[in-house]
Parts: C-alpha cells; sequence; structure tokens
C-alpha cells in the first residue's frame, strides 16, 4: 500500500469487461476495501446461509438479485471497520434504485462517491474474456486460460488452491447475463454522466495497460 488516501469508486461495465482484475490493483495500492457483490452472493450460495438460499436462483440465471436484498447487503459491509479506507464497489449499483440507494446510505454516512469508472469492452471480447475465466475457489485470484494462464493449468499460482469455472460462464448464461446488463446496468452510465461522476475508462488491451489506465484516471480524479 503506497497511499493513505481514501477512495469511493464505483466500477461499473459488462460482464467480463475486468472489473474484479482491477478492482484487486486499487485496493492493493490503496488500502481500500474491495466489495465485490457477486463474490459475496456465490460465497453464501456456496455455505447455503440464508442469503445465499435466496440468491442461489438468481445466480444460476444469471438475473439480479432484488434490490433490497442487495442494498442491505452493501450497507452492512461499508459499514465494516476494513472500509476505513475507503472501497471499491465492484459490481454495484446494477440498478437504478440501487445507485439511489447507494446515494443514501452514503449521505447518511456522512460520505460521497468520488468517482465512478466505466469500463468499455465490445461484446466479442466479453465473450472472449468469459469462456476462458477461471478462478481460484480458496483465494479468489483470477485467471484466463489464455491471456493470464497460471504455471499448472488447475493450481493457483499464489495459494495452490484449486482452479474453477465459473457456473454462470456457460455460454447460454453469459447470454441471458448481458441481455440483463444491457436493459437494467447500462441506464447508470447515463445515470453517473450526468452527476459528472462518469470516466470512461477503454477496456480494451492487457490487463497491465488497462491496470495504467486505471491509476491515470485516479490521479486525474486527484486521488
Ligand atoms: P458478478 O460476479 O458481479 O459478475 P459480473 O458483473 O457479470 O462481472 P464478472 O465478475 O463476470 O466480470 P469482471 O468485470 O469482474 O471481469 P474479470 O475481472 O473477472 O455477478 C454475478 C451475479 O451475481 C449476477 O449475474 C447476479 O445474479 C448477482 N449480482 C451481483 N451483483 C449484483 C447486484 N448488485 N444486484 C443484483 N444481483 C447481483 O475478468 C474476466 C476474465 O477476463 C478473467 O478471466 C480475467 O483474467 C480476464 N481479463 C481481465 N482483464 C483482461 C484483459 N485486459 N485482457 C485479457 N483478459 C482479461
Amino acid at each position: 500500500m503506497v497511499s493513505e488516501r481514501v477512495v469511493r469508486i464505483v466500477f461499473l461495465g459488462p460482464p467480463g469487461a475486468g472489473k474484479g482484475t482491477q478492482a484487486r490493483f486499487v485496493v492493493e495500492r490503496y488500502g481500500a476495501c474491495q466489495v465485490s457483490t457477486g463474490e459475496i452472493l456465490r460465497k453464501a450460495a456456496r455455505e447455503h446461509t440464508p442469503l445465499g438460499k435466496k440468491a442461489a436462483g438468481y445466480l444460476d440465471r444469471g438475473t439480479l438479485v432484488p434490490d433490497d436484498v442487495m442494498l442491505k447487503l452493501v450497507a452492512e459491509r461499508l459499514h465494516g471497520e476494513d472500509c476505513g479506507l475507503g472501497f471499491i464497489l465492484d459490481g454495484f449499483p446494477r440498478t437504478i434504485a440501487q445507485a439511489e440507494g447507494l446515494a443514501t446510505i452514503l449521505r447518511d454516512m456522512g460520505s460521497t462517491l468520488d468517482c465512478v469508472f466505466f469500463f468499455h469492452v465490445p461484446r466479442s471480447v466479453i465473450i472472449e474474456r468469459l469462456a476462458g475465466r477461471r478462478t481460484c475457489k480458496r483465494c479468489g485470484t483470477l485467471y484466463h486460460r489464455i491471456f493470464n494462464p497460471p504455471t499448472r493449468e488447475t493450481v493457483c499460482d499464489r495459494c495452490g488452491g484449486e482452479l474453477d469455472q465459473r457456473e454462470d460462464d456457460r455460454e447460454e448464461t453469459v447470454a441471458a447475463r448481458l441481455d440483463v446488463y444491457e436493459t437494467q446496468t447500462a441506464p447508470l452510465i447515463d445515470y453517473y454522466h450526468r452527476q459528472g461522476l462518469l470516466r470512461e475508462i477503454d477496456g480494451v488491451g492487457s490487463v497491465e495497460e488497462i491496470k495504467a489506465r486505471v491509476f491515470q484516471a485516479l490521479q486525474e480524479s486527484g486521488r
């Protein structure tokens, strides 16, 4: 961690845009917490918690978990001690109602958003990325079979855990997730643009190239 500046950022973009990959770099540098709502829901589903049981069907279909459930989850998470140095919201908000709820949560905490990074990536690139994604079951590190392969095909370089393909990365679920993104989440681009919070990041290129763009954009927004 090299900075003590607080960051409060939303990462917005289609499935497979690289939000999770880039969020990890920002967290490493700023000490902020990464609030990945998809990750939280998948963990809850694996552990069969009440939240997980509620979310499982939505995750399988690639549709959105109801807004009230998500807002309660995020409000609790943002009050966590580890969010004291800020947060990267990765995968939230995903609807206008969630964005409005987030504004209320932050207002009640005496806080606001710094900015919203929108990762622009065309559909053909997304499909390629999701088809090759592998995730460590133990520590969550992300790999790609072609673009970011692990040394051994099924083993995590970082912790030795087993690598897995996400259930919702199957072709038919990816199509459903992209449709849900277009109809329910993409309107947030205009919503945040009108508030002067949106920064567009070209999400095509290598992981390192995009990382450089993200840090450049952070610098330009005074972080
Ligand atoms: P979630 O887990 O949030 O999925 P998502 O938004 O669809 O995003 P992804 O995790 O698929 O992609 P990403 O942008 O993080 O890309 P990544 O960095 O992994 O949500 C899953 C489900 O949970 C939803 O469908 C819904 O049911 C539910 N949910 C979650 N949040 C919710 C909410 N707020 N409201 C309601 N429901 C909610 O990269 C992808 C791959 O590409 C990786 O293999 C990576 O290694 C590779 N890669 C990354 N960058 C590059 C690059 N530059 N070049 C080459 N490869 C790259």
